[in-house]
């Protein structure tokens, strides 16, 4: 799959953006704050329906705008097979106040979770070390983004879930507010419905982890080149309590906090090194290798679920990563373990030499200010 053009409206800093890319390497170059990460993020709306960085679609019209509008033309074949390269046009636009529309080939999606999973693409960005230093809601979300991608039957549990869940945590509410009386028997018909959706959900990852953990550690080892082992586990009181007996048991505490305690809604994902957290033994490289290897391990279950290569964003690509590192990464673009990659940095000579040894076409824009040239 590739991304062949995009359009930007009002999307940030951008007033309007065309541009068309190659089926290869796209390099967008640019001083700091000039608009390289934002162009990722536009991919990356085109991709899963919202942007990797800004929690609130709003966050996304450029200031004193009222709308804005990413529109992205794919091609579902490889370049070159003329026999049924289909095109497609994706976009993405949101008026201020109201719903963020979805449409593919002009026909807006019923639901927009429709939409994800059909044009997968994997953001590396400095950002994602945050996955091992915030909460576990952050992990939380990786991983649910991740495995919604790989199995859409997974998403409708979570919405599912989520909706059940909100339900209850009213009611729990509505007790406090009431001082007690509320209806017990609506609370036990919510539960019997969230403990299904809810092992499904617990049972789904555990499957899921079997699968990717052994294909992120490979790709750890790959790229660092060393001695710890890392690994990663699922923590969550599911698999050896019973969710419905969990659920009674807790009921006194969840009224009074007025909220859910228990459920895949509070499981966690631990990161671990040579069984050591890596938030706190980890070195800043370690840690973004961690969730390279991560990004890199998801590249490879999204490609291989979909027969089609993800689009790879790969934002900011020196941060933080020795030389040996850094060739290891480019590496696998030259090798072509990577299809339709984009790519930013400030500095158009040392991405030059970095992507040295890679015949491909390679495509480079200047970024402006919010402007954005072929070069
Ligand atoms: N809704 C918006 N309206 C106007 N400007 C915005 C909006 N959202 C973000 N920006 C601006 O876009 C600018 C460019 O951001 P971006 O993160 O793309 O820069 P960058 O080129 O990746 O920089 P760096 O090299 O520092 O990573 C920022 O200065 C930010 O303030
Ligand atoms: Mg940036």
């Amino acid at each position: 799959m590739i991304l062949e053009s995009l359009h930007l409206l009002f999307f940030k800093n951008y007033n309007e953006a065309n541009l068309r890319f190659s089926p290869r390497i796209n390099c967008f170059i640019g001083d700091n704050g000039s608009g390289k990460t934002n162009l990722l993020d536009a991919v990356h709306y085109l991709s899963l329906t919202k942007s990797a960085f800004s929690p609130l679609d709003a966050q996304s019209i450029k200031q004193g705008e009222e709308f804005f509008v990413v529109k992205g033309r794919f091609q579902q074949d490889a370049p070159g097979s003329d026999a049924g390269a289909s095109k497609e046009m994706i976009q993405v636009s949101l008026r201020a106040g109201q719903k963020k529309v979805v449409t593919h080939d002009k026909q807006a999606y019923e639901r927009v979770s429709d939409h994800i999973g059909r044009y997968p693409a994997v953001l590396i960005s400095p950002y994602d070390t945050d996955l091992i230093r915030q909460g576990s809601e952050e992990r939380r979300k990786y991983f649910d983004s991740l495995i919604s991608q790989l199995d859409h039957a997974y998403l409708e549990l979570l919405i599912s879930y989520n909706h059940i869940l909100r339900q209850r945590n009213s009611l729990l509410k509505l007790a406090a507010e009431r001082q007690g009386g509320y209806d017990r028997d609506y609370l036990l018909v919510l539960d019997e419905q969230l403990v299904p959706v809810g092992e499904k959900i617990v049972a789904a990852r555990q499957q899921f982890l079997l699968e990717f953990v052994p294909i992120f550690q490979r790709h750890y080892q790959q790229l660092a080149d060393s001695r710890e082992v890392v690994t990663l586990s699922y923590k969550s009181q599911l698999p050896e309590a019973d969710f419905a007996k969990l659920l009674r048991v807790q009921e006194r505490k969840d009224l009074t906090l007025q909220r859910t305690t228990v459920g895949p809604h509070k499981d966690d994902f631990v990161f671990l090194m040579d069984d050591l957290a890596v938030k706190s033994y980890g070195s800043q490289g370690q840690q973004k290798s961690y969730v390279i290897a991560l990004k890199l391990a998801q590249f490879e279950i999204l490609a291989a679920r979909n027969q089609q290569k993800p689009l790879l964003l790969l934002d900011d690509i020196f941060d933080r990563l020795d030389e040996k590192r850094i060739t290891r990464l480019l590496q696998l673009v030259a090798d072509h373990t990577f299809g339709q990659v984009f790519l930013t940095h400030t500095h158009l000579d040392r991405t030059d030499l970095a992507l040295a040894n890679i015949t491909d076409q390679i495509s480079r824009f200047r970024v402006e200010h919010g402007s954005v040239q072929a070069l």
